[in-house]
């Protein structure tokens, strides 16, 4: 039988001047609902390497991965199933943002919308969780939602809201 190769993490070019880099933090564990996210050590060496190799090219380059990195302490109460499934390496990706320029990191996990932003080697660094994209909810943060990025060699330009029912 075949070995399975790691696919992650996956580069996807945004244009000629960003690139999105998907990493893997959702398969160590046999139980979904009790298990951490994890991204190891592979994945953030290799992750290191593509951040530099694209930020010397001028590109922006932005991380996105299932679990949470940082939860904005207000919205804590709202999901308490999910905060005891964090990332359990989540200090070494604040450690990546920190040492190198990262225009932004994307999540889920979380089904409601925030924002945080890390010290980061480029400045403060955007962390966006845009929340469920299918869930039914009264309050208007956790309303099923996708986000749309403008993003250029400079970073993340705008990020604009698409909520289901709203106007
Ligand atoms: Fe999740």
């Amino acid at each position: 039988m075949k070995k399975a190769v790691p696919s992650y993490p996956h580069v996807v070019p945004l244009g000629d001047e960003a690139v999105l880099v998907a990493l893997d933090s959702a398969r160590w564990g046999e139980d979904p609902w009790t298990t951490p996210g994890r991204i190891g050590g592979d994945q953030l060496r290799a992750a290191r390497e593509i951040v530099r190799e694209h930020a010397k090219l001028g590109r922006a380059v932005v991380l996105a991965f299932h679990h949470h990195v940082v939860l904005p302490p207000e919205r804590v109460p709202s999901d308490v199933h999910v905060a005891r499934m964090p990332l359990a390496d989540a200090d070494q990706v604040v450690r990546l943002v920190a040492d190198l320029p990262v225009a932004a990191v994307l999540h889920g996990h979380r089904h409601t919308a925030f924002r945080v932003d890390l010290p980061g080697a480029a400045g403060a660094t955007p962390v966006l969780c845009a929340g469920s994209a299918s869930r039914v909810a009264d309050e208007p943060v956790r309303r099923a939602r996708a986000y749309v990025y403008e993003i250029d060699r400079t970073g993340v330009r705008s990020v604009e809201a698409l909520v289901s029912g709203s106007e």
